[in-house]
């Protein structure tokens, strides 16, 4: 066991430290804002000088080490290791790099640990040695789940359960396996620091050494972390700036799919998607996304409209449903869920001005289908077709899709790889795409037709007339 090293108390919000921990920063009068941290070594005092002799001084203490000319750096692309979960190696990238650090945030019990093991176990297989570390769950907990999953390597994988970080540091050096995982980080202390597991300086001094033991020793290392809602424990937020990787496990407690979604990644894109089916035995990959948010569309209501979306690399479809009903009374709701709701207000303001429609007497309900959320402008077009499909109680064509940000003067712009995302609905069989004039592709692909539409206006003009 290391000796106690010199602990200090930092201001999240000014950077200043103090000896003791208190309820306000005395330097900027936060509140709340200290954490406690391990002291560095304290740097020489006095500011940069300009002369040679105060850069010495500046230097004094550290050794030399050599640069590398960029050009002589050797080795080529270290290789991935694949999971065989097609959905989870896409994500990462094509794989696990060695020697990373990979936290993966999400809720509780929205299926981390379920995943995590599915992953030891694949890469047992594949002849990676896996330890998995867990604080939360005891052995035969983790086993009974192993069992479920009824994959045969997982029982090959090594199994501790234990929150000390220094024991699992140590015991990881003695077994040297390939792959470290670690469930939870909040439940994982180090017996430097005072504080009680899962606060910030804990969460994010246990990250920042597993991180070291990672690029050391060359192992992956996946670590788990809740997403928390306040309280004194620290979110995987507090740790994203330490680690290599970010994947966010996402979904909704009543559908039966969870998407994974990359929010930062040093070995590949941002924003790719992997999802997943959740079963008895555990997380399927979902090779086609889009047939699986279509699936229980019903084709001949009023109020749904299907759009294409980017999700990181790769398009998928997605129905959005608006309701638009007489309101009892008082203030009419607008309930939007998967969506923005200023972005909602504001395309009701814009339906109504540019296109007529007034919702001032009507409830307004809209919904992004399959939990997921509709970040992207090129939404826009499928709801507000959808929300006037609900006003006008038309339906609209049920093989047409909707591409297209809108603006405040009801105008339609053009959107990002519109090829892309028509090729995909072509895929599910859509045979219209409505989108900006502009954003029309030279080459449409076979049975699908592309119909430029300057407005709102002129696009409601088109869909329910006759
Ligand atoms: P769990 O993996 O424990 O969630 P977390 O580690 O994020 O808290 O999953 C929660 C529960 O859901 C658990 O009882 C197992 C169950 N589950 C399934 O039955 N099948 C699945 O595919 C998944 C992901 C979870
Ligand atoms: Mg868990």
């Amino acid at each position: 066991m290391s000796a106690k090293v010199r602990t200090v108390y930092r201001c999240t919000e000014c950077g200043a430290d103090h000896p003791k921990w208190a309820g306000r920063c005395d330097v900027c009068g936060a509140w709340n804002s200290l954490v406690e941290e391990t002291a560095a070594r304290a740097t020489p005092a006095g500011g940069a000088s300009r002369r040679a002799g105060g850069a010495r001084a500046l230097a004094e203490g550290g050794s030399v080490a050599v640069a590398t000319r960029l050009r002589a750096v050797s080795g080529a692309e270290s290789p991935r290791w694949t999971t065989a979960i097609d959905e989870f190696d896409f994500v990462l990238g094509g794989g696990i790099v060695p020697g990373s650090m990979i936290l993966i945030g999400g809720e509780p019990g929205i299926g981390k640990s379920t995943l995590l093991l599915q992953v030891a176990g694949r890469l047992q297989a594949a002849g990676h040695s896996t330890l998995y570390v867990s604080g939360e769950e005891s052995a035969l907990q983790v086993k009974l789940r192993a069992d479920r999953l009824g994959h045969d390597a997982t029982g090959d994988v090594s199994l501790l359960s234990e929150t000390n970080l220094e024991t699992i540091l140590a015991t990881a050096s003695a077994l040297q396996p390939a792959v470290l995982v670690v469930d939870s980080i909040q439940t994982v202390f180090t017996a430097d620091l005072e504080g009680a597991p899962g606060n910030v300086g804990q969460v994010r001094e246990c990250a920042a050494r597993l991180m070291r033991f990672a690029k050391e020793s060359g192992i992956a290392a996946f670590v788990v972390g809740h997403v928390t809602k306040g309280g004194g424990i620290a979110g995987p937020k507090t740790l994203e700036h330490i680690v290599d990787t970010v994947l966010y496990f996402e979904g909704e407690n009543s559908v039966d799919h969870r998407v994974l979604r990359a929010t930062k990644n040093r070995f590949g894109s941002v924003d790719e998607i992997g999802v997943f089916r959740m079963t008895e035995e555990g997380l399927v990959p979902v090779a086609n996304p889009s047939e699986l948010f279509l699936g229980d569309r019903s084709m001949h209501a009023s109020g749904s409209a299907v759009t294409a979306l980017l999700e990181g690399s790769r398009p998928i479809l997605i129905e959005v449903q608006g309701l638009a009903a007489k309101a009892g009374f008082g203030t009419p709701q607008r309930v939007a869920t998967g969506y923005d709701a200023r972005r909602l207000a504001l395309l009701l303001a814009v339906l109504d001005k540019r296109a007529g429609l007034s919702f001032g007497q009507l409830d307004v309900f809209l919904n992004v289908v399959g939990g997921l959320q509709l970040h992207e402008p090129a939404g826009d077009l499928a709801v507000a077709a959808a929300l006037a499909s609900s006003v006008y109680d038309r339906p609209l064509p049920h093989d047409a899709v909707f591409v297209g940000e809108v603006g405040l003067g009801g105008e339609i712009r053009p959107v990002s790889q519109a090829e892309r995302r028509l090729a995909e609905a072509a895929n599910l069989g859509m045979t219209t795409a409505y989108l900006s004039e502009r954003a029309v592709p030279r080459r449409v692909p076979s049975g699908l037709r592309a119909i430029g539409v300057r407005t709102i206006a002129e696009l409601f003009d088109r869909v329910f007339a006759s």
